[in-house]
């Protein structure tokens, strides 16, 4: 069944509408296209606990750091409408810029402390164009459950904290991160990467393993730095934005794997900026 594809907000809320009149469940998943098995696995959870569907797929200027890196962005909607096809959702919503930031937009929306880290501290504004641009989302979809990978964790909190901050009565589910069979975590980045450099690439899901496993077993990550980041640059990586481990929920920096906690990473390869986290069990 091909899902209409709705551009305007007028269009969708006629949608809407009736949906919220026959008491359904409206499910949201927002992208920003170049869908791959990760988005899919979210779509297919959305259609196992709502009863509608919306797809939205938005390459939002406000998240990114650069314009080269919003250029370069890959965008390939006709292909997402046809893989999206065998999932028989309600609406695939593919607002233009003016949907989301009409003429004289100027509302940002912050949420403090969890972005202050990890990608927060190297992609200045990114986390406030996320949360601008998903308060749009749930409020234009009126989503009652939305679904975001774990593979962007620390993105997964900063939604579920301003969902619950401004009662936006979205419940926000967290679907695991898919990966290809070498490990690497898939992202729609990865298509940026040349053949050699995709192959190295699966060494940073190696690494993070061993280091996780050595965690739990009673290590510190001040004793593994030296040997991870030395792994990395044997297999072609660069700049290590960061490597560290920290709770989940507070995502406050811990040494050793106390509590439940999650490691992160973000590591160049070949220009191309790789992040990934994985759970730590706590040591015994
Ligand atoms: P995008 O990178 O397209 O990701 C959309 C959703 O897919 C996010 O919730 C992301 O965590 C999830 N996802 C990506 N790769 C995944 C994988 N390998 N396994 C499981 N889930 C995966 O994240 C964004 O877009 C944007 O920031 C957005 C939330 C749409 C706001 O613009």
């Amino acid at each position: 069944m091909t899902a209409p594809i709705v551009r305007t907000l007028s269009e969708l809320r006629a949608m809407t509408r009736g949906w919220q009149r026959a008491a359904e469940i409206i499910g949201v998943v927002p992208t920003m296209g170049a869908l791959h098995d990760g988005h899919l696995s979210l779509v297919a959870r959305a259609k196992e606990q709502a009863d509608r569907v919306i797809v939205t797929i938005f390459v939002n200027p406000k998240q990114f750091n650069t314009p080269e890196d919003l250029e370069n962005y890959p965008r390939t909607e006709h292909e997402d409408a046809a893989k999206l096809e065998r999932f028989g959702v309600d609406a695939i919503y593919v607002p233009d810029g003016a949907q989301i930031y009409p003429d004289g937009f100027a509302t940002n929306v912050s949420v403090s402390g969890l972005t202050e880290v990890l990608c927060g501290a190297h992609r200045p504004g990114h986390f406030d164009g996320v949360a601008t641009v998903v308060t749009k989302l749930f409020t234009q979809t009126s989503a009652d459950l939305a679904f975001f990978g774990e593979k962007d964790f620390q993105q997964l909190q900063v939604v579920r904290r301003l969902a619950r901050d401004l009662d936006l009565g979205v419940e926000v589910v967290g679907c695991p991160t898919i990966r290809e069979i070498d490990g690497l975590a898939m992202s729609s980045r990865n298509l940026l990467l040349s053949d050699q450099a995709r192959g190295r690439a699966a060494v940073l899901s190696d690494v993070m393993e061993d280091m996780a496993s050595a965690l739990t077993s009673g290590a510190s990550i001040g004793d593994l730095m030296t040997e991870a980041k030395a792994r990395l640059k044997a297999s072609g990586f660069g700049d290590v934005d960061y490597l560290e481990m920290r709770t989940n929920d507070s995502l406050a920096l811990i040494e050793r794997a106390e509590e439940p906690a999650r490691l992160f990473a973000a590591v160049w390869m070949a220009g191309v900026r790789l992040i990934d986290n994985i759970d730590v069990p706590v040591a015994r």
